[in-house]
């Protein structure tokens, strides 16, 4: 599974860290940034990584950024993107099953890293659920379409 990464400078640490445990665990990344600590803005991040989902170039995508809001409201701008701030394991595994989220959203200032690489474990090894939630994200995205 290729996943596509991306944080701000208040997410970069976490984005180091999911980084190298996503590389032991198999998975391949591709880091769109940022690089350093350097302040910069949220939502070229979340942009860069929505289209790399968006394209099918990655099957998900990770975004952190100091709360994982500004990030995931900049990723959801972007067609065909369902991203999901998450702080604990419930609503992972419900983004998940309920809402097949296509990116998680972290925020390294509200979750600590051991927290975080469990959400994600669990938030990549579970699949959507489909049926009647399949109705309810289909009618989802055709917002994009009715009010785009
Ligand atoms: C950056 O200071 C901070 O505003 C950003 O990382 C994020 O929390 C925005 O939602």
């Amino acid at each position: 599974m290729k996943i596509a990464l991306g944080a701000d400078h208040g997410g970069f640490q976490l984005k180091e860290t999911i980084k190298e445990w996503l590389t032991e665990k198999g998975y391949e990344v591709l880091d769109k940034g940022t690089f350093d600590e350097q302040s910069c803005d949220y939502p070229d991040y979340g942009k860069a990584v929505a289209l790399e989902v968006a394209g099918g170039k990655a099957d998900r995508g990770v975004l952190i950024c100091g709360t994982g809001i500004g990030i995931s409201i900049s990723a959801n701008k972007v067609k065909g993107i369902r991203a999901a701030v998450c702080g604990d394991s419930f609503s992972a595994r419900m983004s998940r099953l309920h809402n097949d989220a296509n990116i998680l959203a972290l925020g390294q200032r509200v979750t600590g890293a051991g927290l975080a690489l469990d959400i994600l474990e669990l938030w990549l090894n579970t699949s959507f659920e489909g049926g009647r939630h399949k109705t309810r994200v289909d009618k989802m995205m055709q917002i994009e379409t009715d009010c785009g």
